[in-house]
């Protein structure tokens, strides 16, 4: 089979060599005899499998024994609601910051659990094109917490510094998890789902500090502290996308070199684009240039026929899912952790061999017409 170039926004890509573990393993997971999908949660293995995998996470983001970590289900939406609910009281103050799609969804989400939300900075009059300055994050000091979402997937902007907050932060890290090293200092909580950059869908990651989960009786499916005493398996845990993810860790570990060397890779991939966009007379977007995301690059030909043409055009060339996104952003190349330096450079011949051929075009209808003019 041909190899394809996946840029999807949702589930994204794996790489070859975790593919092709998945595949030798499907039928005898580590020499039991069965399939990992098979396997019993309450099997030693699969015991083994998620300490492994809660071991190889707390070490990737430097959690001391102050952190919990858990492996949930439920995706990144079920935390807009957990944690909430899990750090804060009714009545408590929570500050958000309203950076587009997603952290719209976790601020509506958190109004029904949480009485006193605000909304201390917002990127509404740049049409989220920026992100609030840094400056201007004045969250109330007494509020639980200040919520970011690290990286916007859909507008294609990114926090490269975290504010210097009196409040604790809480991060949704989902579209940027564990492609770059983030500073954890400031933050009492941190929520991301797998799909993106570790794995498949089904299994979020939350890290939290002890210290910062409040004791509210909740139902205990909502409550850190049930799956916390479980060691994650408070119910049956989604033990395949747990072994993908795990699958993912030791890859980021023994094969890209760990956490700076994917941040540096995911940095020249940026470029590349970037650099593609900004020389091209075809090619633009409106994100604030300091403000750009490395995950998910937005751009457009500013007229939304030729930006499905373009599309198109990739298809054709085995490279997939460069597509309108249905929110009106443009064309979009989402960069995570498994598209690599070759995929990136063949995206960015298709962008500059598109421009030629339009090129070619246009100078073929001009000469046509110029034909016509001298008969
Ligand atoms: C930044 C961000 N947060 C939250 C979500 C929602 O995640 P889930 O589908 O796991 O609920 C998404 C989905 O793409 C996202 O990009």
């Amino acid at each position: 089979m041909t190899p394809t170039h996946s840029y999807s926004d949702g589930q994204g890509p794996l790489p070859t060599a975790v593919l092709n573990q998945i595949q030798d393993e499907m039928f005898n997971y580590s020499n039991s005899g069965k399939s990992i999908m098979e396997l019993s949660h309450k099997s030693i293995l699969a015991r083994d499998l998620i300490d492994d995998t809660v071991e190889r996470l707390r070490k990737s983001l430097r959690l001391d024994d102050a952190w919990d970590l858990l492996l949930l289900q439920g995706g990144a939406s079920q935390q807009f609601v957990m944690a909430p609910l899990n750090l804060s009281k009714e009545f408590d103050k929570v500050d958000y910051v309203d950076s587009g799609y997603w952290s719209q969804q976790a601020i509506s989400e958190a109004r029904h659990c949480a009485r006193n939300v605000s909304i201390i900075a917002s990127g509404e009059n740049q049409h989220y094109q920026a992100l609030p300055s840094i400056d201007t994050l004045n969250s109330r000091a007494d509020a639980r917490y200040l919520h970011l979402c690290t990286n916007n997937t859909v507008m294609g902007t990114q926090w490269h510094q975290l504010p210097d907050s009196p409040t604790p932060l809480l991060l949704d890290a989902s579209s940027d998890f564990l492609s770059r090293d983030i500073p954890l200092e400031n933050v009492n909580c941190l929520y991301a789902h797998a799909q993106k950059n570790i794995g498949l869908a089904g299994v979020t990651v939350v890290a939290v500090r002890k210290r910062a989960i409040l004791n509210n009786n909740l139902p205990a499916y909502l409550d850190y502290m049930s799956h916390i005493t479980a060691g994650s398996s408070y119910h049956t845990p989604p033990l395949f996308s747990i072994y993908v993810t795990n699958l993912m860790l030791k890859w980021l570990e023994e094969q890209i070199g760990g956490l700076s060397s994917m941040e540096e890779i995911n940095r020249q991939k940026a470029k590349l684009i970037y650099d593609a966009i900004d020389d091209s007379r075809l090619f633009r977007t409106h994100v604030n240039e300091s403000d750009r995301s490395l995950m998910n690059v937005v751009f457009s030909t500013g007229n939304s026929i030729s930006d499905e043409a373009f599309a198109m055009y990739c298809k054709g060339r085995g490279i997939n899912t460069i597509e309108l996104h249905p929110r009106g952003t443009g064309l979009r190349a989402s960069l995570y952790n498994a598209i690599t330096i070759d995929d990136v450079q063949s995206l960015v011949t298709a962008m500059h061999m598109y421009q030629l051929t339009l090129s070619s075009l246009f100078f073929e209808s001009a000469g046509v017409r110029e034909a016509r003019f001298t008969q």
